[in-house]
């Protein structure tokens, strides 16, 4: 396995393969990586073929986050994840550092950002207003650094995953995005590096996301519901778990994001909870 810092040296690489026919699987990550990480790099190896390179990037990428947010205290263990990454058959790990990523940004040069318009407008993008400008920017520099013929996001983050397919079609991008589902711990909270911040008593109550998704589902099975009076019914679900503060519960259409104003079996459910500092997102298809 390579572990390649360069941009330039990356490129330089995915270049040469790109030249030599060879296809390459993307799975961008920001470190600390856990079980739902390797289940995407599998999927990325999946649709390479085994003559194909599998690129994992590590890299804390300062600009989604806003100045409030976690980004110095965001966890890392890089030995570990490259051992991970090495048993897992990655074959290059690309960790660039902020002064090559975004060379000029300290001297106020850098001045190019990539904005997505509309489906980073609600839901994480009311939250984290910046956050998915740094997104789709980090990830559109990855790929012409990378130039994957396919790259897999998780479906934890679905409105990432939305916003990045919108990316992709509307800038030409020629990478196939595919999106891997959710891995779970045995209680059902959703895999994330993020779970690490959890005290024990904010981790036995984290399920009461699975749980309200859970709940959701089983009440639009046979009816449609409203909306408002669902969303108020989850709120107070949700309250049954005292560390727990609900930052948004949304329903709406998979593909547009569109929200529902009724919920029925099919409308996709997604929803933010603070556990004091540490905010937890899941989402599913009811
Ligand atoms: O999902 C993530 O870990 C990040 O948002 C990504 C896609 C690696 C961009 O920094």
């Amino acid at each position: 396995m390579q572990i390649v810092s360069s941009p330039a040296a990356m490129q330089r690489l995915a270049q040469k393969w790109q030249r030599a026919g060879t296809r390459i699987g993307f799975v961008p990550t920001m470190g600390y990586l856990h079980a739902g990480h390797l289940s995407l790099v599998q999927r990325a190896r999946q649709a390479a073929g085994s003559r194909g390179k599998i690129v994992v990037s590590i890299y804390v990428n300062p600009t989604q986050f806003a100045p409030t947010e976690d980004l110095a205290n965001y966890p890392r263990d890089l030995k570990r994840d490259l051992k991970l990454c090495r048993a897992a058959g990655v074959d290059v790990v690309f960790t660039p550092g902020d002064a090559a990523m975004y060379a000029g940004k300290a001297e106020g040069i850098y001045s190019t950002f990539v904005a997505e318009e509309k489906l980073s407008q609600r839901m994480e993008g009311a939250t984290r207003p910046t956050h998915f400008r740094g997104v789709t920017t980090v990830v559109a520099k990855l790929f012409n650094l990378v130039q994957p013929d396919m790259a897999v996001f998780g479906q934890k983050d679905f409105q990432q995953a939305a916003v990045i397919k919108r990316m992709v079609a509307d800038l030409n991008f020629p990478v196939k995005i595919i999106v891997a589902p959710t891995l779970r711990e045995a209680d059902g909270l959703a895999m994330s590096s993020r779970n690490k911040y959890l005290d024990a008593e904010q981790r036995a109550q984290a399920v009461i996301l699975y749980h309200a998704l859970q709940a959701a589902s089983a009440a639009v099975q046979t009816k449609s519901i409203s909306a408002a009076r669902l969303k108020t019914d989850l709120q107070e679900f949700i309250t049954a778990a005292p560390a727990a503060r609900l930052d948004y519960v949304e329903f709406f259409d998979p593909e547009t994001l569109v929200p529902a104003a009724r919920v029925k079996r099919g409308t996709q459910m997604a929803l933010a909870v603070f556990f004091g500092r540490t905010r937890l997102i899941d989402n599913a298809r009811l």
